[in-house]
């Protein structure tokens, strides 16, 4: 105990501009600092991971034009049937809980997921499994259908969704809910007056082929979406992702057998 004591009291007596308290004081700072940023990240975990579902669920229903100020989300969502695809076959499977099933951890997963040779959208690996979410009417019937699209963009992989009517072909609407790219630039792809071009386009023409193209000159009105005014590099990204994903690589599969009766 006298140790001890005759411990604090050198401490005591020592300079308060000397090597050893400061060290000390850097130490027990950085100590505690840790300890509190440990602490609020395992507690709050639970809470972003309810936020960022949430988050998801809001964008959904953006897309799909559902969504206003102050409605409550969760209960608006529920109009939606979320199901996993396999991409492989265009057919749902009942293998995975649409619930829980994640696209992202399955595109990491050698398992559930594809290593791509031809990869217009720069994602590496493509999962074998998504998950899309079917709007119904109220007699039952199929309204719009959302699908999970990314791909690479200038600095970042832009995460999204795409709407379509049910004829699996027109667009409805298309929003982004993660990316990095430059504000005023590439993050553009957020600015409402350029997603609402995409309302009304075609993604295939009458003969089934893929038409859809972000560019600066137009081809075809109907399959035209006019690339962001200095920001071509995250246009091209967005090009190739959307025709990625609505190619048979993608979604195109399914969206044919969705029509068919056969998904
Ligand atoms: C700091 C900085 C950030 C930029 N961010 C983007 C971006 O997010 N997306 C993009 O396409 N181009 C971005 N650019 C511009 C590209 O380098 C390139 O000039 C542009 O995509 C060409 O588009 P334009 O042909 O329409 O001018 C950025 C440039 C700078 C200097």
């Amino acid at each position: 105990m006298s140790k001890l004591n005759n411990i604090l009291t050198n401490f005591k007596n020592m300079p308060v501009d000397g090597m050893t308290k400061t060290l000390f004081v850097a130490i027990t700072l950085c100590l505690v600092c840790s300890m509190v940023v440990s602490f609020a990240a395992v507690n709050l975990k639970e809470v972003q991971e309810v936020n960022k579902a949430i988050d998801k669920q809001k964008n959904i229903l953006q897309v799909a034009g559902l969504y206003y100020e102050g409605i409550d989300v969760e209960k608006s969502f529920s109009s939606f049937e979320p199901i996993v695809v396999d991409l492989n076959q265009g057919k749902f499977t009942n293998r995975f809980d649409p619930l829980t099933f994640d696209d992202k951890k399955a595109a990491q997963d050698p398992q559930l997921s594809i290593s791509l040779k031809e990869d217009p959208a720069s994602i590496g690996r493509r999962t074998n499994f998504a998950t899309v979410y079917l709007l119904k009417k109220e007699d039952g019937s199929l309204d719009k259908v959302i699908l999970p699209i990314h791909g690479y963009g200038l600095w970042s992989t832009l995460y999204g969704f795409i709407a379509l009517e049910k004829n699996g072909n027109d667009i409805f609407g298309l929003q982004f809910y993660q990316h990095a790219e430059t504000p005023g630039l590439g993050a553009e792809v957020d600015n409402p007056k350029w997603k609402a071009q995409w309302k009304g386009k075609k993604i295939n023409n009458d003969s089934g082929e893929l038409m859809i193209t972000v560019a600066k000159t137009q081809k075809y009105k109907e399959h035209h979406i006019d690339a962001l005014a200095g920001a071509t590099l995250t246009s091209n990204g967005v090009d190739n992702l959307v025709k990625f994903w609505m190619g048979e690589a993608g979604f195109k599969k399914f969206l044919t057998n969705l029509q068919n009766g056969a998904a």
